[in-house]
């Protein structure tokens, strides 16, 4: 077990580690084995499971979008998630710095810039919707949601007033800040820890209440009941966009995280603990929001929801909890302020994808590229406040598929799902192809050493499953890219 560390994310070597090379012994390293797959579980467990899958669920078609997504988190998410944390682990870099260390002198290394930029873009809008989450903690504490609110005006009053929308924004990333600047173990490792078990256990009773409100019946059989005309293209898309982003794939974090991981963990275990964890909690989340959209006024599959539908939705659960008002109150701000930790993890875990690149490759001290990332993201996320009402040409950006389409949600689109599912192609191809699938498996065999059959099945996915599945979405993607919704 690795001995305390400084602030700034550095500790003493520990025994798996002497071997590694000095620079390597600088760097931070989780204490534990369950400490890096909770950090790694807190960067995948955030508003991608709770704000953005259901969403999804809802406007792909419920159980047929359960079913792909499934699908493209065994076959797809926990090959590439097993290829970042390994590449993280046997370069113990960044991003860049990894692909450079496998493949040098060649142009791989934008692979890793790619996902830089893509860490930056995300965050800035990940932070605005997390900032919502901080609104509604106000706003439930505050009881503004009663039997008789109508939950809808109340989200649109909210998204369209500016200085709301920028303070929560501002709040939320200067935590994130805060947080990174305490550097790997100290400030990520310690919190995850806490607050993923009592995520799990708020949104068990949530679950319990949601499906058993008077109509929750036709949701759960919408979510539950594949109706397969619905399978089409586009629920792929969204399918292997929602495994990506909720994994936190494709874009280097599972590298950065990896990085961080010591020579005695066992990679396969750990990835499968991270996927188990993630997928679980969306599913449970799916069964919080779904059942409850009827009360919302949405039919599933009919009206489609909006950036912001489960801040209209889940206040109707809350205000029927036992013990009105109080059970409403309480549940409804405990809920908010899980979740707003829950996308403090998963933010931080994007803000370090850029910090570590700047500590690694610019040499930059780590506590300015933190201020200097956050500031950026900061900047980078201000049309993404302003652009679901407040100012209305940043409102509607684009016009795709006959919907008018917000800067926050053209961002989701480009980077959430185009840039992320780029990034998997091509960290598959580099791990599979490029710095070869021996050396690979031999980084893995370091702490798990029977690693045969699952070896091959590995490199069957990962060589030959992903690059074809994912590039196939992307050549159909530029062809007709109203597809991604
Ligand atoms: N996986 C995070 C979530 O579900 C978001 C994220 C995406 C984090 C990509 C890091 C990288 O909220």
């Amino acid at each position: 077990m690795a001995d305390e560390q400084s602030p700034n994310g550095s500790n003493d070597a520990n025994g798996a580690q002497e071997q590694d090379s000095g620079a390597a012994s600088k760097r931070g390293i989780w204490g534990s084995k369950a400490g890096f797959i909770l950090a790694a579980a807190g960067s995948a467990i955030g508003l991608g499971n709770i704000w953005r899958f259901p969403t999804e669920a809802a406007n792909n078609g419920g159980a047929a979008f359960l079913l792909v997504y499934l699908a493209c988190v065994v076959l797809i998410g926990l090959p590439v998630m097993l290829a970042e944390i390994t590449l993280g682990r046997h370069t113990r870099k960044d991003p860049v710095g990894a692909f450079k260390a496998i493949c040098p002198r060649s142009l791989w290394w934008l692979v890793g810039a790619l996902g830089v930029v893509t860490g930056l873009a995300i965050l800035s809008y990940y932070s605005v919707v997390a900032g919502w989450t901080l609104g509604y903690v106000v706003r439930t504490a505050g009881h503004t949601f009663t039997s008789d609110s109508d939950p809808n005006a109340i989200f649109g009053a909210f998204s369209c007033c500016w200085w709301q929308q920028i303070l929560y924004h501002l709040i939320f990333m200067a935590l994130c800040v805060a947080v990174v600047m305490g550097g790997v173990r100290a400030g990520i490792e310690r919190w995850s820890k806490i607050l993923m078990p009592t995520l799990l256990v708020m949104l068990g009773l949530l679950v319990v209440r949601s499906v058993t409100l008077p109509g929750a019946g036709r949701g759960l059989a919408f979510y539950l009941e594949p109706d397969f005309s619905k399978l089409d293209f586009k629920v792929i898309v969204a399918g292997l966009g929602q495994a990506f982003f909720s994994m936190s794939l494709g874009m280097g974090a599972m590298i950065t995280y990896g990085s961080y991981l010591s020579r005695k963990d066992n990679l396969v275990t750990s990835a499968t603990w991270v996927g188990l964890a993630d997928t679980g909690i969306a599913i449970l989340a799916g069964f919080m929001v779904l059942p409850a959209l009827a009360i919302a006024g949405i039919t599933p599959g009919v009206d489609e929801g909006g950036a912001g539908m489960i801040f209209t939705v889940l206040p109707s659960v809350f205000s029927q909890m036992p013990w009105e008002p109080y059970g409403g109150i309480v549940f409804g701000t405990a809920f908010f302020i899980l979740l707003a930790l829950a996308a403090l993890t998963s933010a931080v875990s994007l803000l370090e994808v850029v910090t570590a690149y700047l500590v690694d490759e610019r040499k930059w001290p780590r506590k300015r590229a933190t201020a200097a990332v956050g500031g950026l993201a900061l900047i980078v996320g201000v049309p993404s406040a302003l652009g679901c009402g407040a100012v209305a040409c940043l409102s509607k950006v684009v016009e795709l598929q006959g919907k008018s389409v917000g800067f926050l949600e053209l961002m989701d689109k480009v980077f959430g799902k185009l840039t992320l599912t780029l990034g998997a192609l091509l960290i598959s191809l580099v791990v599979g192809w490029v710095w070869g699938i021996g050396k690979a498996k031999d980084e893995i065999r370091h702490g798990n050493s029977g690693f045969a059959v699952l070896g091959s099945v590995w490199s069957f996915l990962l060589r030959f499953l992903c690059p074809l599945a994912i590039a196939t979405i992307l050549v159909f993607l530029i062809i007709d890219p109203g597809a991604i919704r």
